[in-house]
């Protein structure tokens, strides 16, 4: 469900033609839809009442300082991975108890400052981490509270590069092994166990695997219990996937109705970290056609974003629709619509059956919310883009549009170099 329409022909955000923003911002820019993220985010929320939960909105899915203070004033804590996303966490005006950290390599500064805020738990995902944890709070005098994040190895049958919760991956600590880590935590003197929490990948399309994860995770809970530790704060972590093409996704009512059941009366505070499903499909990247041409085997449409602006096609092989914003009929062609960077794995899509574009018009490349702007690089040289929300018949410009200055501030040319 989202607020980007046709309306007498012209593809609208909310109330607003996107070709009038266009005409105040110019291309390529991000395009919000406020009344998608609000109702993405309530509906999210509210499937969960019922039991004590707390929906941490997952910064890196999209981490603009506007998108973080909307689900704050919603009732939204934050899934940070990073000091500067607990930055902008603290920034967006996040209550540090609603805060939870993740990440396989926290550094000592990001762990002080943590500790410093106050936030309501590290998810730890080594033994190691425990340590360091436990000397940086003791340096300070504080008590870190911690969850451990436990790899359940359970296939979420995503994109192995977001696959996150098998024996291969990375993150978080053997299910297996995970006992043993809980006693350290407990004998380390600055620590303070609070939760358990997994996270098994992203763009997950079926419940089952958040149900085996949830299974998993609530039998360690109870031997833990019974070895006496106090296990406040359940958390699932984030995945549920959106519709990019065809998928068909458990609805979030659906998801959290199966997990609703398992989990209830077990005592616990459910945490969630969802990003995907609440941006995702909230958010548009809108760009303009520079040129058209062929060859004997191939068409192209060259527009003028890239890679850099929207990685996920050349990254994951991702699919996302591309709509003409003139909705104006013509004949389908098929072709590759790519950007304007010196690289072949620079493309919005391939092979893509798609009305015949024509040079100087625009078109909104859908699902773009999350993952979009905040994997964007300056590769190439290229500004990043501008980000726009719209609210109704109003648009706000929530990031500015970066100049040729941003591009090399902080950049010097050492004085032997200029030196004749
Ligand atoms: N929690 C943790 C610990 C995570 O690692 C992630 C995502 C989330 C929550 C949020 O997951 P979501 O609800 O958005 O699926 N760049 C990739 C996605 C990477 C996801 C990384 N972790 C993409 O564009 O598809």
């Amino acid at each position: 469900m989202h607020f980007f329409e046709y309306k007498n022909g012209q593809l609208h955000c909310e109330g607003i033609p996107i070709y009038q923003i266009e005409e105040k911002v110019g291309t390529p820019f991000y395009l919000y839809s406020y009344n998608t993220l609000v109702r993405h985010f309530t509906v999210f929320n509210n499937a969960f009442e019922g039991i004590p939960h707390l929906v941490c909105y997952s910064a890196k899915a999209n981490s603009n300082l506007a998108l973080i203070r909307l689900f704050i004033n919603l009732g939204g804590g934050v899934d940070v991975v990073s000091g500067g996303e607990l930055y902008r966490a603290i920034k967006g005006g996040a209550d540090p108890k609603k805060i939870v950290f993740s990440g396989v390599g926290k550094r000592g500064d990001e762990i002080e400052y943590a500790l410093k805020a106050e936030i309501l738990m590290f998810n730890v995902e080594s033994s190691q981490e425990l340590q360091a944890i436990n000397e940086v709070a003791g340096r300070i005098g504080k008590k870190a509270p911690i969850s451990i994040r436990v790899n359940p190895d359970i296939d979420a049958k995503t994109h192995p590069y977001i696959s996150t919760g098998l024996k291969q991956n990375k993150f978080g600590i053997d299910i297996l092994r995970a006992p043993l880590a809980y006693r350290m935590a407990t004998q380390l003197p600055n620590l303070k166990v609070v939760g358990i929490d997994c996270h098994l990948g992203s763009q997950i399309i079926e419940a089952e695997p958040f149900m085996e994860g949830l299974r998993k995770l609530k039998s360690l809970v109870e031997d833990l219990r019974n070895e006496g530790m106090e296990i406040q704060y359940l958390d699932l972590g984030g995945g549920l996937g959106i519709t990019y093409e065809d998928e068909e996704p458990p609805h979030p009512v659906e998801y959290a109705s199966t997990i609703l059941e398992e989990i209830k009366g077990f005592g616990c505070t459910l945490i969630l970290e969802p990003g995907r499903v609440i941006v995702g499909n909230a958010g548009i990247l809108v760009s303009r056609v520079l040129y058209t041409k062929e060859n004997e085997e191939k068409r192209f449409v060259i527009v003028d974003a890239g890679m850099n602006d929207l990685v996920r096609p050349s990254y994951y092989g991702s699919y996302h629709h591309i709509l003409p914003v003139n909705e104006e009929k013509r004949e389908e062609i098929v072709a590759d619509v790519v950007g304007p960077l010196c690289e072949s794995s620079d493309f919005l899509a391939k092979g893509r059956r798609i009305p015949r574009l024509e040079p100087g018009e625009l078109i909104a490349v859908m699902s773009a919310g999350a993952y979009g702007f905040s994997m964007s690089t300056n590769y190439n040289s290229r500004p990043r883009v501008a980000e726009v929300l719209v609210r109704d018949d109003q648009m706000f410009v929530i990031r500015e549009r970066e100049d040729y200055e941003d591009l090399v501030r902080g950049e010097n040319i050492p004085d032997f170099l200029t030196r004749p």
